[in-house]
C-alpha cells in the first residue's frame, strides 16, 4: 500500500550514482511527487545545463540550484533527485536537512564511468570523461556527501528494487 511521507527524501551522490532512476522507483512505491532538479532547472531556464554553464558559468548555475533547493525546502512529501554538486554549498545541505532525509547513493568510479560515458550533457565531465578524473572529483566531494547524509546506500551490483527496499527499510527503521 502506498504511504505518503511528511518530509522530503533527497537523493544525493555523484553523477551516475542512479539518483534519477531510484527517485522514479521510490515515487511509485511511496505516493510522493517527484522532482528531478536538473530537469526542473532546464524547464525553468529554457536552456540545457550545458548552455547555462557555457553562457553564465558554474556559479550562476549553483545560484539557480540553491534557489530551487530553498523552494523545495518549503514543501513536503517529495522525492528529490538532486544534481550531483548540490552538496558543494552548505546552505543547500541545511535546507535539505531541515525539510527531509538525505540519502547518499554511492557507486564506484568504474560504475559511474560505465553509466555516464556516452552522455554529453554533464558540463563538469565534458572533456574529462575517464575513470581517473571521476575518481579524483568523487574523492574531493566524498566528505561533503558523507557529512550531509542521513543514510548511505551502495548501489553497485544491486537492482533498482533492491536499492529502494533498502532505502525504505532504513528510513522506516
Ligand atoms: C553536476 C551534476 C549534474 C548537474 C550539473 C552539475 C555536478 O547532475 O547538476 O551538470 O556538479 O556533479 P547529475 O548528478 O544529475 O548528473
Amino acid at each position: 500500500m502506498k504511504k505518503t511521507v511528511d518530509y522530503n527524501i533527497y537523493l544525493i551522490g555523484f553523477m551516475g550514482a542512479g539518483k534519477s532512476t531510484i527517485a522514479r522507483t521510490l515515487v511509485r512505491e511511496q505516493g510522493c511527487s517527484l522532482v528531478e532538479m536538473d530537469e526542473r532547472i532546464v524547464e525553468e531556464q529554457g536552456m540545457s545545463i550545458n548552455e547555462i554553464f557555457e553562457k553564465y558559468g558554474e556559479d550562476h548555475f549553483r545560484d539557480i540550484e540553491s534557489r530551487l533547493v530553498e523552494d523545495l525546502g518549503k514543501k513536503r512529501g517529495m522525492v528529490v533527485s538532486c544534481g550531483g554538486g548540490v552538496v558543494v554549498r552548505k546552505e543547500n545541505v541545511q535546507n535539505m536537512k531541515s525539510s527531509g532525509k538525505i540519502v547518499f547513493l554511492t557507486a564506484t568510479p568504474e560504475t559511474v564511468y560505465e553509466r555516464v560515458k556516452n552522455s554529453t550533457d554533464r558540463p563538469i565531465l565534458n572533456g574529462h570523461m575517464n575513470v581517473e578524473y571521476i575518481a579524483g572529483l568523487m574523492e574531493k566531494r566524498r566528505a561533503l556527501y558523507e557529512e550531509a547524509a542521513d543514510l548511505t546506500i551502495a548501489t553497485d551490483g544491486k537492482t533498482r528494487d533492491e536499492i529502494c527496499r533498502e532505502i525504505l527499510k532504513k528510513l522506516e527503521g
